[in-house]
């Protein structure tokens, strides 16, 4: 799996399948990029995964007209998501679990959408 090379979140792996701005058919933008954490990475690299693990961290960016429009983050804290949304500035929309993200996200491989659990 590649790194992002030079973007915001140097450091961080790109999700599979998003190796680049790639377009998305939902709420965050037209174009997404996606990012993932360390635990992230090592779950999608391991065996077979009934959930993902405590600590798993995925970040979205979405953009609108080729510009930066809104973050969303998902942080797996015990057996639950902590959902946030952020403006291009840094003020929260959303954060905790609301039904404005779980109404997609319930339906999700334990709550992701762009990617499958490892099985
Ligand atoms: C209308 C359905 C919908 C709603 C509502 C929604 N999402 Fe998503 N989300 C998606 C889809 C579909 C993807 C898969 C990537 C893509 O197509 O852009 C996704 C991807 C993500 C990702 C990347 C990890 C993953 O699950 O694929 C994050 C992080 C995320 N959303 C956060 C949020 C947050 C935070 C909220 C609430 C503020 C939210 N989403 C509300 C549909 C939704």
């Amino acid at each position: 799996m590649g790194r992002a090379a030079g973007g915001r979140l140097s450091g961080w792996a790109r999700a599979p399948g998003y190796e680049g701005r790639t377009p998305s058919a939902t709420v965050h933008g037209v174009e997404v990029e996606i990012f993932i954490n360390e635990v992230m990475v090592e779950a999608l690299a391991g065996g077979s995964l009934a959930a993902w693990p405590d600590g798993a961290i995925v970040v979205k960016d979405g953009f609108m007209a080729g510009e930066p429009h809104i973050v969303v983050a998902m942080q797996k804290r015990g057996d639950a998501w902590f959902f946030a949304e952020y403006e291009t500035s840094g003020e929260v929309v959303y954060s905790g679990d609301p039904h404005a993200c779980t109404r997609c996200h319930d339906d999700g491989d334990d709550g992701i959408l762009a990617f499958d659990l490892p099985r």
